[in-house]
This record gives C-alpha cells, sequence and structure tokens, in this order.
C-alpha cells in the first residue's frame, strides 16, 4: 500500500557485506509494486554531496539476491558532517557539508531514504534524520556489533566463511602437529570469532570481551598435547588481546571516521606461543574474505524481511527508526538508541557457556 512518499532515496555506506544487493533488491521490488520511485545514491554518502545518483527501476531489482558488495558501492570515509579533506600542502582539515544534503536530495525528488550501514552509518542517519530529513535505516555488518538489532545482515554469511576455513585449518594443523592461530575481523566485538570458533570446533577462542592470559592459552595447548592431540585450533577476534594489554592496531586510516583499523593479534600470539610451548605454531588472517560473495539463505531472507520492513515503515510514515530483528520478529528502534554504540558479547552468553562446558578454552 503507497504511503504518501513517491520517491525515496536508498544508499549503502561503510564496509560492505553480503546481503546489501538482497535489501537494495526487496526495496526497488517493493516500491515497484506501490508506485514509488527508486532512486540509488552511489558510494555511501559521498553520493549525497556529489549528487551522484541514478533512478533504479525494475530491473535493477533483478539478478542481485546472490550478489556479494553492493551494486551501488560504499565508502567508510565519507561523513557529511565531517568530511576530511586534504589542501595542495597536504594538511587536513574537516568540513560540515551536511547542508547541502537537503537540496541535492530535493533536486532529484527523493522525500524519504533508506540507510544501509553500520554504527558510523546510523549515527550519520540520525542526524539527518534531527535535520527534518525522512530516513529509515537498515542495520548492516558482518561484526553483529549494532545496538537495537538482534542480528544484522551479513553475519550469518560472514560466520560460515570463516567456519568453512577454521575446518580446513584442521587438516593442516593435524598433518603437521602444530598450532594454527586464525584471525577473525570483527572490531571491539567478538561475535564473529565465537560463532565460526564453535561452528569450526576451535580448541581455543579468543575474543575481546575475554581478555586472554597467554601463560594460560600456552598451558591450553601443552594439555591437549598431553592428551595426545596432535594439533590445536586457535581462534582470534582481532580485537582480542591480552589482559592489561592493548589491542593490536594494523593501521590508522585518518581520512575514516573509524580511524583505527585493527589487525596482526595472530602473528604476535603465534611467535610468543611457539618461543613458550615449543610447538610450532602458524597464523592466518582471513580478512576481507569473510566479507565477501554470495549471501547465505539466511542472510538473504533477513536482508529481505528488513528491505520490505524499510518500506512498511515509509507506507506508515514513521520515520527516524532503524528496522530491527528483535526476538525472532522484524521491528524498529529510534535511530538515536544506535549509532556510536558497540553491541558486545555478554560475558555470560549462552555460547559462552556451551562452549566451556565442552571443553574450548577462552584463555582466561
Ligand atoms: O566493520 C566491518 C569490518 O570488516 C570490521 O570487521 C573490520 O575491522 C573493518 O570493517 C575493516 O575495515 P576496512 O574495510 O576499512 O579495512
Amino acid at each position: 500500500m503507497p504511503g504518501k512518499v513517491k520517491c525515496i532515496g536508498i544508499l549503502t555506506g561503510g564496509g560492505d557485506c553480503p546481503g546489501l544487493n538482497a535489501v537494495i533488491r526487496a526495496v526497488v521490488k517493493d516500491a515497484v509494486q506501490n508506485g514509488i520511485q527508486v532512486i540509488g545514491i552511489r558510494d555511501g554518502c559521498r553520493g549525497l554531496g556529489d549528487k551522484h545518483m541514478a533512478a533504479l527501476g525494475p530491473g535493477d531489482g533483478s539478478n542481485i539476491l546472490t550478489l556479494g558488495g553492493t551494486i551501488l558501492g560504499s565508502s567508510n570515509k565519507d561523513n557529511p558532517f565531517h568530511l576530511i579533506e586534504k589542501d595542495k600542502s597536504g594538511k587536513i582539515h574537516y568540513h560540515d557539508r551536511s547542508r547541502d544534503i537537503p537540496k541535492n536530495l530535493r533536486r532529484v525528488g527523493i522525500e524519504a531514504m533508506v540507510i544501509l550501514g553500520g554504527d558510523g552509518s546510523m549515527t550519520v542517519a540520525n542526524k539527518l534524520s534531527h535535520m527534518g530529513l525522512k530516513i529509515i535505516g537498515v542495520p548492516k555488518t558482518i561484526d553483529n556489533d549494532l545496538m537495537g538489532t538482534d542480528q544484522t545482515f551479513g553475519h550469518d554469511t560472514a560466520v560460515s566463511i570463516a567456519t568453512e576455513a577454521i575446518d580446513r585449518l584442521h587438516t593442516v594443523a593435524d598433518s603437521h602437529h602444530r598450532v594454527i592461530i586464525v584471525e577473525i575481523m570483527g572490531r571491539y566485538a567478538g561475535w564473529l570469532a565465537l560463532r565460526s570458533g564453535i561452528a569450526g570446533g576451535g580448541d581455543i577462542i579468543l575474543i575481546p570481551e575475554i581478555p586472554y592470559d597467554e601463560k594460560k592459552v600456552g598451558e591450553a595447548v601443552l594439555e591437549r598435547r598431553r592428551k595426545g592431540k596432535k594439533s590445536s585450533i586457535v581462534v582470534v577476534a582481532e580485537g582480542a588481546h591480552p589482559k592489561g594489554g592493548k589491542m593490536v592496531v594494523d593501521r590508522i586510516n585518518p581520512f575514516s571516521a573509524e580511524r583505527i583499523r585493527l589487525g596482526g593479534i595472530s602473528r604476535q600470539l603465534a611467535h610468543h606461543l611457539e618461543a613458550k610451548s615449543g610447538v610450532e605454531t602458524r597464523s592466518v588472517i582471513l580478512g576481507h574474505v569473510v566479507r565477501g560473495g554470495t549471501p547465505t539463505a539466511f542472510d538473504r531472507n533477513l536482508a529481505t524481511l528488513f528491505g520490505v520492513q524499510a518500506m512498511n515503515l515509509i507506507s506508515k510514515g514513521q520515520f527516524g527508526r532503524m528496522v530491527a530483528l528483535r526476538n525472532n520478529r522484524m521491528s524498529s528502534v529510534p535511530l538515536v538508541q544506535v549509532g556510536g554504540k558497540t553491541r558486545k558479547v555478554p560475558a555470560n552468553h549462552e555460547l559462552i557457556r556451551a562452549a566451556k562446558s565442552i571443553g574450548v578454552s577462552f584463555g582466561a
């Protein structure tokens, strides 16, 4: 049932993830059914400033359900409220370019916007909503660290990819009687490492929420050896850190609102573990591999539900909200409750308790 809105814009912001195109498809198909025009905004929030926008016809929603990435492009560097620009001398300046946005949207006839993104994009979405724009957020991230929703789309696919990688590393570790440390993305939350670690039969799982003791990790490996286990798989979240120690930073990106990129804990831990335990140890960083390719059936369904829920909110005129999955039902939460926060794994989460019950060590 069409609401009052006749033309909507859609953009995908932040790091890409599987399922973005499935949401775009759902929005386009639902809009077509209801006589609403959809305009795609290119390259995340950058497109709002560049006026880089083009109509999405019915055909643009076809054959993209299984496609990874985003047909619209994305960016995690272009916060319009805090745009970072370099002058000729290389000096960095910050500008607020948000004032131009309502005008840019009006020019192409966009009356409401669907913004797919993580916490950075939801923070921008909330600010745009406070400027009086009609905004609906859709929660995306492999990290599953967004407040307000029990799950984000993209997470299930990343868990599956990481699990398959861990499955494959078991045989290598076994053949060579080694320890293999697999490092998995997830920023400051351990959802990805925890879920793939358990699904992949990891022996030791290290997540940011449970700072580990290097000695205990070494002891867990040696204890397995004493029990006759030839190998051990350690699954480590990129944000994991030893007790009293710091997360390992791979790089600082001055052009991104989220400047820190984590990475490298597995290498440090491998050197330490090998030196202390005498067991040959290798490290593998899965990196962006877990963000690529075809979404799982679960993520395709969740993305479709989210896209349709976004259109429902538009037709009801309920703006300033993010669609959400809560207790297995489609719901929505005010955008103001989402941005700038991280949903971490609770220390007493049932997966942690189950893992401990089957002998998985968290190095603590
Ligand atoms: O938020 C998704 C994510 O893949 C994190 O898990 C990771 O820390 C970060 O993005 C990597 O960012 P980039 O793609 O900028 O390297």
